[in-house]
């Protein structure tokens, strides 16, 4: 992509209204615009951000057995109306009615209108386990939608859900989802650290929150420092085993939210030096409910003795809209952005120095060329700026690396190499540039 063609309107003033260093970063590098409170449209660059994260997930979710669906983001209120939560959902919803004067709803979640779609095929036992996930716009009217994307009215979910026969078997899909979790936060540049969650009404213990430590969170946290240092156990796992081990280490380490933490029992439990007391952003959710809807709204299923039963069902939501600004709440400096190679928005900024120079736009083309050939996505600034403007730029939109050509360099045949997050630099011909580029 050449920057002249691109559209990134970035901003050089800090904006007023952002209190939080991603929202002022976003808005800065040109990610997003606010089109209303909590309602944002997604610019080119902010955009790229975003499908790098889904993709993620959506790879996450595939590999550990999910199946991936679309569900519509209008709802019939009369599906609400089975499960009860029509009612006790309350302001949060967005209400709308169609020209037939229907009740119709913007899905803030969509258990129920899951559990319709797998009660309308699924009857046997030897139909499941099933696990349904989707990746679709939610609304939810929040009272005080801030901090940009991380707490918008509209914004990006990945929420699935999964269908079992018993109790044992749902353990068995939370365990997958709990280790799916683990990875995905991990291939974007993340140190997570799931945190036993509230479970309210439903009661049982199954319910974590993936949370990651950042100052400006807006939950205090609780925890062992190991667990945030444990990392995540990888992909080559036997997914159709039982995980419960690998989800049991993480889940005997202390870790809890300021609703669940208990002062005396970490004390108790964690050294003094690995008691980690932080602000945390949750940037997952995972729940196993039940029958909670599958029992009003009749998702029965037949088990090996012919008896029906309500399906058991669990909920596991992302926040993939939040992650861009929680990743870079996680990953910044003073000069703007420091994306993780696997989200920038582009591999590379290729920064001309001298447009227009025959010589230096021929070896900005060679540069292209060849980071293309290699599979890496370049971003070429063939702008007229000066060059204090194009480095605050390039610094500010925070691609892993900058390659900086001008007519010195190329009098020389070196380009300059930049690392973003290190700041370290390299003067080098072209093809050992891209040997360090892939490393
Ligand atoms: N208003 C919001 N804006 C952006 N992301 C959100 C918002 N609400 C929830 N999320 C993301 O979606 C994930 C699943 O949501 P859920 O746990 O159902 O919401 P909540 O914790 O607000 O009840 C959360 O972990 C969070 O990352
Ligand atoms: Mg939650």
């Amino acid at each position: 992509m050449r920057l002249s063609r691109f559209f990134l309107p970035v901003l050089k003033e800090t904006p007023a209204e952002a209190q939080i260093v991603s929202h002022r970063l976003m808005l800065r590098a040109g990610m997003i615009r606010q089109e209303a409170a909590g309602i944002y449209a997604w610019l080119p660059l902010g955009l790229r951000v975003l499908k790098k994260i889904e993709a993620i997930v959506r790879e996450e979710m595939n590999r550990a057995g999910a199946v991936e669906i679309l569900m519509p983001t209008l709802q019939l209120a009369d599906l609400w109306r089975e499960s009860g939560r029509y009612d006790d959902y309350g302001a949060e919803m967005l209400r709308i009615k169609d020209r037939h004067e229907r009740d119709l709803l913007y899905g803030p979640t969509n258990e129920e209108m899951v559990t319709e779609i797998f009660r309308s095929s699924v009857r046997s036992y030897k139909d499941l386990p099933k696990n349904l996930y989707h990746i679709q716009w939610k609304f939810r009217d929040e009272q005080r939608p801030r901090f940009g994307v991380m707490r918008g009215r509209e914004f990006l979910m990945k929420d699935g859900y999964s269908f079992d026969i018993d109790e044992a078997s749902a353990r068995r899909s939370y365990s997958r989802m709990f280790v799916a979790y683990l990875n995905l936060y991990a291939r974007m540049g993340l140190k997570v650290a799931p945190m036993r969650a509230d479970t309210g009404p439903i009661g049982g213990d199954l319910s974590h929150e993936f949370i990651i430590l950042a100052e400006t969170g807006e939950s205090q946290v609780f925890c062992d420092k190991t667990l945030v240092e444990m990392g995540a156990p990888g992909t080559d796992l036997d997914w159709d085993g039982d995980l419960a081990d690998l989800v049991a280490q993480r889940t005997s380490l202390y870790a809890a939210t300021e609703e669940m933490h208990d002062q005396a029992r970490f004390e108790a439990e964690v050294a003094a030096e690995n008691r980690l007391c932080a602000r945390g952003i949750e940037v997952g959710h995972i729940f196993y409910f039940g029958d909670k809807y599958s029992r009003p709204m009749k998702a029965m299923v037949a088990g090996p003795d012919g008896t029906e039963r309500p399906a058991q069902m669990g909920s596991y939501g992302v926040g993939v809209s939040r992650l861009v600004g929680a990743i870079i709440e996680a990953s910044h400096d003073e000069a703007g952005i420091i994306w993780p190679d696997t989200v920038a928005p582009f591999d590379v900024g290729v920064i001309n120095m001298r447009p227009g120079d025959a010589a230096v736009d021929a070896a900005c083309q060679e540069a292209y060329k060849a980071l293309t050939a290699k599979g890496l996505d370049p971003l070429l600034d063939d702008t007229a700026e000066r060059a204090g403007a194009k480095f605050a730029t390039m610094d500010l939109i925070g691609l892993p690396w900058q390659m900086v050509i001008g007519p010195k360099g190329v009098a020389e045949g070196v380009v300059e190499l930049k690392r973003r997050a290190t700041g370290e630099r390299w003067t080098l011909p072209l093809p050992q540039a891209l040997a360090q580029i892939s490393g």
